[in-house]
């Protein structure tokens, strides 16, 4: 089972942002874990600060049994991070670290989360976790 991780702007400073939001972990420590207690899985990691550069990584990743995608910021605002989930078929799970509705009013609305598969968030790294696990228990009876 092949699957994507895709993070967005500023997930490349995890472990120095704002640690009390995000935690201590950096991105690299992330992908790690997820190999290791996922080791059946083919992980490829991506990770960029630009919008356009983002919709690239997902239309590449068409092929993936599945799409792991912490769009960051882009979450809130970016239509066309949207209409690439759209025009493809691998399901996507958003995931944030944070818990988006329990912050500031902007993060509570999400445009890309009306084309994904499902939405998880508020669990810090564990977030990817769940979503990997999804794919792996549930995805081939469900999608
Ligand atoms: C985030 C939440 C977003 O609102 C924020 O812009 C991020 C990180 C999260 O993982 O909690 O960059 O996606």
């Amino acid at each position: 089972m092949k699957i994507v991780v895709i993070n967005g702007p500023n997930l490349n400073l995890l472990g120095i942002r704002e640690p009390h939001i995000y935690g201590t972990l950096t991105l690299k420590d992330i992908e790690t874990q997820l190999q290791q207690k996922f080791s059946q899985v083919a992980f490829e990691f991506f990770q960029s600060n630009c919008e356009g550069d983002l919709v690239t990584a997902l239309q590449n990743a068409a092929t993936a049994h599945g799409i792991v995608l912490n769009a960051g910021a882009y979450t809130h605002t970016s239509y066309a991070i949207r209409d690439a989930i759209a025009a493809i078929t691998t399901p996507v799970i958003e995931v944030h670290l944070s818990n988006t509705h329990a912050r500031e009013g902007f993060r509570h609305i999400s445009v890309i989360a009306p084309v994904c598969k499902g939405i998880i968030a508020g669990f810090g790294a564990a977030s990817y976790e769940l979503a990997v696990w999804w794919f792996i228990n549930y995805s081939k009876q469900s999608v």
